[in-house]
């Protein structure tokens, strides 16, 4: 058997045509723009093509989108007045602080002064709390994708054993949570792998759900799943360059050998990537919203 391709591009593609609508009807009816501002500080070229394809993205929407970026010395103080400039700027719905940030600046600091209102990256402690709650709020972009691609794609993870791999703050353990949750793309039964996890491997040959957030190429093989297993491979790793300077990625799933024992599995690029740019979007039109008191 050989696994059905669930292509985050087609899925994000149908989720921006409904944004578009949403945003028309939000400047037509109400005279609502609504607003995004990314903020970047250095060079990292990583960062600067994930905080490019967020403006491009935004545009394409209609969204208003400020991009700005700063020297790789910026001070804390510097960026923290920054954030609270745009706390304050009623054009600005949606506030994107690139991460990761240089070294000498405190991110917790930084991410957590951001208003919870425009914290369209829900990385903010109170939105943290929310989602963890089961309460209206901004989920984190990645996860939100996820969940939206198994929803939109039919997988039933209502009484489905989850296995995820990797604890981190902005995949692993957001994801795990939300699958706990009484809601659609919820009720599942998880497991939540990490470094210290004895035999991972019986534990992804348990699953009928496997995410892998771990950032080691190719990790999750054939023999660690059992048939029938659907994938979201979540990892982006670059393997190398092609003669034209192009980034050859990979994602956590050896893919090829996976496929012919899955039902379903996400392709790396294509997969979960451009789904988080689009729950951004989705987050900043929610915060517009919010803002204008229309939800
Ligand atoms: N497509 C997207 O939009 C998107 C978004 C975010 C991230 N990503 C990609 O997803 C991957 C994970 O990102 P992240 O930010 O979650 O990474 P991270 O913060 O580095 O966390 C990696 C997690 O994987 C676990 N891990 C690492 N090696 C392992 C191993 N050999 N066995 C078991 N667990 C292992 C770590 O365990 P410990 O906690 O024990 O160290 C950690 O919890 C990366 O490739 C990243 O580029 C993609």
């Amino acid at each position: 058997m050989s696994a059905k391709i669930i292509s985050g591009t087609e899925v994000a593609k149908a989720i921006r045509e409904e944004l578009k609508v949403e945003v028309t009807e939000l400047v037509e009816k109400h005279g609502i723009t609504p607003g995004l501002v990314t903020i970047l500080v250095g060079e990292d070229p990583a960062s600067q093509s994930y905080v490019a394809a967020k403006n491009k993205t935004a545009h394409a929407l209609g969204i208003h989108s400020e991009q700005v970026t700063l020297a790789a010395d910026t001070t804390e103080a510097d960026l923290l007045t920054l954030v609270d400039k745009y706390n304050k700027d009623a054009k600005i719905h949606g506030i994107l602080v690139q991460l990761p940030l240089p070294k000498h600046i405190n991110e917790a600091n930084v991410l957590y002064a951001i208003n919870p209102d425009k914290d369209v990256d829900g990385f903010h402690p109170v939105n943290v709390g929310k989602m963890v709650l089961g309460e209206q709020c901004f989920l984190p972009c990645t996860p939100h994708g996820i969940l939206e691609l198994l929803v939109r794609s039919g997988v039933q993870t209502s009484g489905a054993e989850v296995v995820v791999i990797g604890r981190s703050n902005i995949v692993g353990k957001p994801i795990a949570n939300l699958m706990l949750q009484k809601r659609a793309g919820g009720n599942a039964t998880v497991t939540l792998c990490h470094t210290r996890t004895k035999d991972m491997a019986a534990h992804c040959r348990r699953a009928d759900i496997l995410i892998a957030a771990v950032g080691v190429p190719k990790m999750v093989t054939a023999d660690m799943v059992k048939e029938g297993v659907a994938i979201i491979d979540v990892g982006v790793n670059r393997i190398g360059m092609t003669e034209a300077g192009k980034a050859i990625l990979a994602g956590d799933v050896d893919f090829e050998s996976v496929k012919e024992k899955a039902s379903c599995i996400t392709p790396v690029p294509g997969g979960v990537g451009p789904m988080t740019i689009t729950m951004l979007m989705k987050n900043t039109v929610q915060a517009a919203k919010i803002a204008a008191k229309l939800i």
